[in-house]
C-alpha cells in the first residue's frame, strides 16, 4: 500500500508501507516532523496527522483514549488521528494524511 504525506509546506511525499506496519513509524522513516515522543502510549499527541477526509472513514475508529488525546492535539479536525494508532494495511490502498506541524518547534527557531 502506499501513504502519502502532505506537509504544511505543500511538500507530498509518497512512500510504501507494508502490512501491518505503524503509520507513525512508515512518517518517521521518511522524516517527517512527527516527534511521537510517547511512542504509542497515547501520552503526548505529537503523533498526530490529520487524514483525508475520504480515507477517514475507511480506517477503524479512534478508541476513547485516542479521542481523548486529540482533544489535546494542537490544530485538530474532525478527521484528526494519532498515527502511533494506525496500523496499515493494504485493504486501505493509498492513504493521504497531512502533517500539521507546529505541535512543537522542531528546529528550535
Ligand atoms: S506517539 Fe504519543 S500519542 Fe502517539
Amino acid at each position: 500500500m502506499k501513504v502519502r504525506f502532505i506537509q504544511r509546506d505543500g511538500t507530498v511525499s509518497e512512500v510504501t508501507a507494508a502490512d501491518g506496519a505503524r503509520l507513525l513509524d512508515i512518517a518517521q522513516a521518511d522524516n517527517q516532523p512527527l516527534e511521537g515522543t510517547c511512542e504509542g502510549d497515547m501520552a503526548c499527541a505529537t503523533c498526530h496527522v490529520i487524514v483525508a477526509a475520504e480515507d477517514f472513514a475507511r480506517l477503524p475508529p479512534a478508541s476513547e483514549e485516542e479521542e481523548d488525546m486529540l482533544d489535546l492535539a494542537y490544530g485538530a479536525t474532525r478527521t484528526s488521528r494519532l498515527s502511533c494508532q494506525i496500523t496499515l494495511n493494504e485493504a486501505l490502498g493509498t492513504l493521504t494524511v497531512t502533517i500539521p506541524g507546529g505541535s512543537r518547534n522542531m528546529q528550535g527557531r
